[in-house]
């Protein structure tokens, strides 16, 4: 099946999807996106990722390019024309286009793309199986970090200096060395007592979907959680490492920088979070 996708009103083969020139995402990344996981041909916490595409838009005093329920509509459409059962939505839109200038256009529309890709479950969970490594970088980015924004420089920067050092992600800390979060991922430890620690949303770090969605799940397990910063020395020194996203789900970490986290196998919590996340995503 050839892949399509949604461009401005249209439908159209992939390959030849185009923006114009002038789109203010291009010139300016002037634009926010959403990624939400389709999952046995349903879409996950599609309220949470609509929900957090308008936020984006507001902090922006972005226009949206159309209502809630007709973009629902065209998501739905993307997936069925795409045949994917399971895989990824991604989602953008722009200030739209208009002659390069830096304040915001007077009647420019917004833009809206869609596009859909598979992924396969039986990599993810071989790569569950495994664990990921992730080394530490400083956080570069700027003061407004819970807008899913497409201006992505320094996460891709620091997504490219894994990849360079052969390792999966990249966890950012701040000034006082703590860590914010992955390049495009949310972090989480449990320390050596065995609690489970992520940081608190903020400007600071994006509030991830699939960690709002394991933050509930934690709750009606009754397993504690403590939303805290946690340095560079405790990553390092936890129990066991794991990282959430709409494209990685609940992946256990088994390496950070040079320093083997545990057995060097994931551990049996993360395992466990992973299955509670994976039965959530089939509900
Ligand atoms: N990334 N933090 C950052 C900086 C992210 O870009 C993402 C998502 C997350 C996790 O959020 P969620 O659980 O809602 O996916 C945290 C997406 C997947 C991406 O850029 O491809």
């Amino acid at each position: 099946m050839s892949r399509i996708a949604y461009v401005n009103g249209q439908y159209v083969p992939h390959q030849h999807a185009c923006v114009h020139i002038e789109d203010r995402g291009y010139q300016f990344a002037d634009g926010v996106y959403e990624v939400v996981p389709i999952v046995g041909g349903k879409l996950i916490d599609e309220k949470g990722h609509l929900d957090r595409l308008w936020r984006s838009m507001n902090e922006l005093k972005m226009d949206a390019p159309m209502k809630r329920r007709p973009m629902q509509l065209v998501m739905a459409e993307v997936i069925r024309r795409n045949g994917i059962e399971n895989g990824l939505i991604y989602m953008q839109v722009t200030r739209g286009v208009a002659p390069r200038d830096h304040p915001f256009p007077k009647n420019a529309q917004p833009a809206l793309v869609m596009t859909a890709k598979r992924l396969s479950m039986e990599k993810a969970a071989q790569k569950a199986e495994k664990g990921v490594t992730v080394i530490t970088v400083p956080d570069i980015r700027w003061q407004r970090c819970d807008i899913k924004s497409v201006s992505l420089l320094p996460n891709i920067l620091a997504k490219q200096e894994a990849v360079e050092k052969g390792a999966y992600e990249a966890f950012q800390f701040d000034g006082e060395g703590n860590i914010t979060e992955g390049s495009s991922t949310n972090a989480w430890i449990i320390d050596q007592d065995g609690t489970l620690i992520t940081r608190p949303t903020s400007n600071s770090i994006l509030a991830g979907i699939t960690r709002a969605a394991l933050i509930e799940l934690l709750k009606e397990k009754g397993i504690k959680l403590e939303l805290r910063s946690f340095t560079v020395d405790e990553l390092r020194n936890a129990r066991e490492v794991f990282l959430t996203s709409s494209s990685s789900y609940v992946q256990p970490v088994v390496q950070v920088d040079d320093k083997v986290i545990g057995n060097g196998k994931p551990g049996s919590v993360s395992l466990e979070l992973r299955t509670i996340f994976k039965d959530y995503m089939d509900r």
